[in-house]
């Protein structure tokens, strides 16, 4: 039976521990009804929950084949949504703070994906030319617009098979919205840098000479996260006289030059495998967010190894730890209640052109 919906109030002054207990106490009501899927960034006040955790490809092949009525994302926005056209219909997604958010992904949007579109179009045919691809982290309309110009989704796992995948397609590729992973991406498939310029959305053919555009292999929106560009090639330096034999491993998110000076460069899931699959008493230099660094350093002290953090300054992702204990507890009894507060639906025809961009990215890694 449905009651009227519990508002957030209560939850703000309620204290983490209570916040645990009334957690638990949902989630045994709710029973098989309920799957929490976690991604790693996530702290771990809430992480502990997730019955299944991962990175975004991981999670979401997860969300492919799950039968709960009820998906409850600890997460940001666009993983929500990739969660919700990847389930079923009959399915109701989740997302505990619809504040969380991607800065990286708000870097792009639809109206300056389309503005450029027209702007390429000055110069070449994008879509005899171009594959235009997203990385996962961008809104729902992104990826329908991927859908409906050839394009196709990429995570951090698997963008060298995507974009090996979209220069078959097509001569060029058109990577948005994170430059660094587009850039590291295409200098491991031994693309130049200088056939990889920077796309400015905001400026007249992207800030590019048409010349430039031309012998362009990779055109790289101009966007980047926020987390992942406090860390410097200098920190690595700094480790490296520290611990002459320590390994430096880093996310695709980061720098350039990071990436360059790292010994091993890969998605949230890979940094944790391999540093949890290294010997006892090996040195890790970390360059991705706090929160998995963190936990990663507390799981790995019986082994002795060292795990640091690549950056002086706090570099939690802000959006993510939007989800907390409050805002969980708060949506779980609501949904015990019968209430569902923060669904997250993409709009039918949106989802059907995003969905075939995910159905692309996932038969082709
Ligand atoms: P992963 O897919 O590697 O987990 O990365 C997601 C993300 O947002 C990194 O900042
Ligand atoms: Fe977005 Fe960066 Fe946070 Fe990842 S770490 S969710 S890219 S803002």
């Amino acid at each position: 039976m449905q009651t009227a919906t519990i508002t957030f109030d209560q939850f703000q002054s309620t204290k983490d521990d209570d916040c645990q207990e009334r957690i638990l106490a949902a989630r045994e009501k709710l029973g098989d009804r309920l799957v929490i899927l976690g991604h790693h960034y996530q702290h771990e006040s809430v992480y502990r929950h997730a019955n299944f955790a991962g990175d975004s490809l991981k999670l979401a092949k997860y969300c492919d084949n799950l039968d709960a009525e009820y998906i409850v994302f600890l997460g940001v926005h666009f993983m929500a949504e990739v969660a919700d056209i990847l389930s079923r219909p009959d399915q109701k997604v989740i997302l505990p703070d619809l504040a969380a958010g991607c800065s990286m992904a708000d870097m792009a949007n639809l109206a300056k994906v389309e503005r450029s579109y027209r702007e390429l179009n000055k110069v070449l045919n994008f879509d005899e030319d171009i594959t235009p691809i997203t990385y996962i982290n961008s809104a729902a309309d992104l990826k329908a617009f991927c859908g409906e110009h050839g394009g196709i989704v990429c995570t951090s796992t698997n963008a060298p098979k995507i974009l090996d995948w979209a220069f078959k397609q097509r001569e060029k590729v058109f990577f948005f919205p994170d430059q660094n992973l587009g850039r590291w991406t295409g200098h491991k498939m031994g693309i130049p840098l200088e056939e990889m310029p920077v796309w400015d959305p905001d400026l007249p053919l992207g800030g590019l000479t048409e010349e430039e555009i031309k012998k362009a292999k990779v055109l790289l929106w101009k966007g980047h996260c926020a987390v992942h560009q406090m860390f410097r090639a200098q920190n690595i330096e700094q480790f490296r006289k520290e611990h002459p034999n320590g390994n430096v491993i880093s996310h695709p998110e980061s720098p350039f030059e990071v990436c360059l000076n790292s010994d091993f460069v890969g998605s949230t899931e890979y940094i944790l495998n391999t540093v949890k699959e290294a010997e006892p008493g090996t040195k890790w230099l970390i360059g991705t967010e706090l929160n998995l660094v963190t936990r990663l350093a507390e799981e790995m002290k019986p082994e002795n190894k060292h795990v640091q953090f690549m950056s002086h300054v706090v570099c939690e992702c802000s959006t993510m730890a939007r989800i907390d204990p409050q805002h969980l507890a708060w949506c779980l009894e609501n949904l015990v209640e019968g209430n569902v507060v923060n669904q997250i639906t993409v709009p039918a025809d949106e989802a059907t052109l995003a969905k075939l961009t995910l159905d692309r990215m996932l038969a082709a890694s």
